[in-house]
């Protein structure tokens, strides 16, 4: 008999499934049926044989089925913990120097025209249909300084379908190059009336984060004050940490009283366990178990890592300490904003400290692609929500299609489906991407 407590079961997909568990980083579920209810949650995953009882049970028509093909699999969707929109406009381009000097001459200049709503617009459409057509399902934003743009981008971010956190910059020390700062008091205002608009908009998927843009950015005063903001209003947090040595010998020439670039974050209440901090390459071993006690996580951006010369992120030792990490694209010190190529580029760090230290163990495929998923999801505390396929989640989800026609992959025979994500996760694009969805609505094809 129906169960009428539930919402009415509204597709039905009958195919392979890939995903992650805690326990499993790959698990394949072939021939599976997955139904997604009127609310866009997950309503059952069962086995396809049981076809004739679950349509009675759950009343919906199987021919109303959509079968997947041969190539094909259902995974979850990807997400980009890490990523500013504001620098979509010079992806691609000026990789030519370390942070700081990177900063100065690219950044700042252009986050400063988003004062102009249209320019802003105009940019953060084109970085959200992108990143969706790239299977980015949720992204985690930064913005700029500016309220009104910042509000336009979850304003976009809801009208395409994707699921996103999104920050106003905050950043009130005088950079002494650039006049793209603001005072803390502004800062302070801005970001409560960021936080009370973005939520008054009631965007069932969009959520505000506090975001000091980086430790040198900021005054003591402002990191307490948006400590305060985020503990009162039990906000996400978001920010960058030990990313290259220059930045961290400047942070401790700003902060000497503190013990570590992680304490300066800690002593203002800015490591929670909705915190995500961006790189993290050179931190000790003891700030890792300061991360851990929190429960903050890293963002881990290997593409940015690589381009800004930024240093090689020890994956492993990170998940040794069990500090919750997910993936980034961190555009645009990254140059794609694919996270496929996120995907990729930890497999090569991984590999770059294999050849520094043979007895180092590299991350599986399986691993990564956990990563760039559920543990995306767990790093900015939404499992509850999304990662991976489990009844009552939301359904946000990709359908790959490995031999998609005109797409980058040929297959000269039938493989299994761990073959066929690694293959995809290697060497697929957006091509293989056919169907994008997030809390059960389609949102690729636009
Ligand atoms: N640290 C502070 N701001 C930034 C930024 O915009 N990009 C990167 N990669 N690191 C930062
Ligand atoms: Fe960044």
């Amino acid at each position: 008999t129906p169960d009428n407590s539930t919402a009415a079961v509204k597709f039905v997909f009958r195919g392979t499934l890939v995903h992650s568990t805690p326990e499993e980083a790959l698990q394949i579920r072939e021939d599976a049926l997955l139904g997604v209810d009127a609310d866009g949650k997950i309503a059952f995953i069962e086995d396809g044989k049981k076809l004739q009882d679950i349509s009675k049970s759950s009343g919906f028509n199987p021919s109303a089925i959509t079968q997947l093909g041969q190539q094909e699999f259902l995974m979850p969707g990807m997400i980009d913990t890490h990523i500013h929109a504001s620098q979509y406009s010079y992806a691609g381009t000026a990789l030519d120097m370390p942070l700081l000097q990177w900063l100065n001459t690219y950044t700042f200049p252009v986050e400063s025209r988003f004062k102009d709503l249209e320019f802003a617009k105009q940019v953060y459409t084109q970085v959200v249909k992108r990143t969706l057509r790239n299977g980015t399902t949720t992204a985690c934003y930064f913005a700029t300084i500016h309220t009104d743009a910042s509000l336009q981008l979850g304003r976009i971010a809801h009208d395409f379908g994707q699921r996103a956190l999104v920050g106003k910059v905050c950043m009130d020390r005088d950079n002494g190059v650039t006049d793209y700062s603001e005072t803390s008091q502004e800062s302070q205002d801005e970001t409560n009336r960021f936080i009370k608009e973005l939520l008054n908009q009631k965007y069932p998927r969009v959520k505000p984060v506090v975001t000091p843009r980086f430790a040198p950015s900021c005054t003591e005063p402002l990191l307490a004050q948006l400590g305060e903001i985020a503990k009162n209003n039990n906000l996400h947090i978001q920010s960058h940490i030990s990313e290259n040595l220059e930045e961290i010998t400047l942070v401790k020439g700003l902060f000497p009283q503190s013990e570590s670039y992680t304490d300066v974050y800690h002593r203002f209440n800015l490591l929670t366990n909705k915190t995500v901090m961006a790189h993290g390459c050179h931190l000790s071993d003891e700030e890792l178990v300061l991360f851990r006690e929190t429960g903050a996580a890293l963002s881990h951006c290997p593409n940015s890592n690589f381009s800004l010369c930024s240093g090689v992120l020890n994956v492993r030792n990170v998940l040794n300490h069990n500090v919750k990490l997910g993936l980034g694209t961190d555009v645009a010190g990254g140059y794609s904003s694919s996270m496929l190529d996120a995907v990729r580029r930890t497999l090569d760090a991984s590999k770059v400290l294999k050849i520094q230290d043979p007895e180092h163990k590299t991350l599986s495929f399986e691993e990564v692609f956990r990563l760039a998923t559920l543990g995306g999801s767990q790093a900015l505390s939404l499992d509850d929500r999304t990662g991976n396929f489990e009844v009552g989640k939301d359904f946000d989800a990709l359908r790959v299609n490995v031999a998609a026609p005109g797409g980058p992959i040929d297959l000269i025979q039938k493989e299994k489906p761990q073959i066929l994500l690694e293959k995809f996760l290697n060497l697929g694009d957006d091509r293989n991407i056919v169907e994008v969805f997030v809390a059960g609505r389609k949102v690729v094809p636009f």
